[in-house]
Formats: structure tokens, C-alpha cells, sequence
């Protein structure tokens, strides 16, 4: 899959081995192919009306108000839904927040 980007270094929203033991805390079994295919969607999904958010710019509670708008603006079926919000809820504990 060929992956471009407006903004941000991809390597700064990969999914990493501390995000898979984070996001199995929560969501229990999840594997890094499941992040990896989340972080796919984030990127084919959520970058083409605005910037591709960081998910270190909102807490896990902002998340889970916006992404259900986001949802029906991106169209997403709940298995992508599902993906998507595993990864940027995991990944705004797990980045660095942003400058
Ligand atoms: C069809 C266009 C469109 C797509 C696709 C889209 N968005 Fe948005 N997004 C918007 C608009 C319009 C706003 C500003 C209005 C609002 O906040 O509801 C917004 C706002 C946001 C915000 C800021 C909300 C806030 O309160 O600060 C975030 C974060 C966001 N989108 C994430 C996403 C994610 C994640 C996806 C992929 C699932 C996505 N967006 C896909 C149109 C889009």
C-alpha cells in the first residue's frame, strides 16, 4: 500500500510493541495487525477533509466524542470504526504529545 503524507513523519504514528500491551489492557487480544491495520485506515481515511489529526492532540474521552462524527463523515462500517478508534485511543497515551 503506498502511503503519502501531507504532514508528520509516518514513523511517528506506527504502531509499536508498547501500544500492542497498551491496547490489550483495554481491549484484550488485540495484535499489532490489528493496530497496523487501524494506523492504514487512520491515514487512507482521515486526512483527506483536514490535516491528519496527531492523537496525542486529544485525551481518550475527546476521542470517543469526535470519532462518532467522524465516522459518518469518513463513511466507515463499524469494523473500521472499531480499527480506528483502537489506534488513536492507544496512541494518544503512547506518543509524545505534540510541540
Ligand atoms: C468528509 C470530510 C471528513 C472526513 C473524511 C473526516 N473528517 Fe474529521 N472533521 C471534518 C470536519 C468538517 C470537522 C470540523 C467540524 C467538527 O468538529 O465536527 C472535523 C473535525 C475533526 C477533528 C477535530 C474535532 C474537534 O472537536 O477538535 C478531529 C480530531 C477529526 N475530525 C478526526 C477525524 C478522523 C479520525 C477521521 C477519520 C475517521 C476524520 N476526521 C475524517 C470532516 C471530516
Amino acid at each position: 500500500v503506498a502511503i503519502s503524507l501531507a504532514c508528520c513523519s509516518p514513523l511517528l504514528f506506527r504502531p509499536t510493541q508498547q501500544d500492542v500491551d497498551m491496547a490489550s489492557k483495554k481491549w484484550a487480544g488485540t495484535t499489532q495487525e490489528q493496530l497496523d491495520h487501524g494506523y492504514s485506515l487512520y491515514i487512507a481515511k482521515c486526512g483527506g477533509c483536514h490535516y491528519l489529526h496527531k492523537p496525542a492532540e486529544y485525551t481518550e474521552e475527546r476521542w470517543m466524542k469526535i470519532m462518532p462524527d467522524m465516522k459518518t463523515e469518513a463513511k466507515l462500517d463499524s469494523a473500521q470504526y472499531d480499527l480506528i478508534v483502537r489506534y488513536v485511543v492507544t496512541k494518544s497515551y503512547t506518543m509524545a504529545t505534540p510541540n
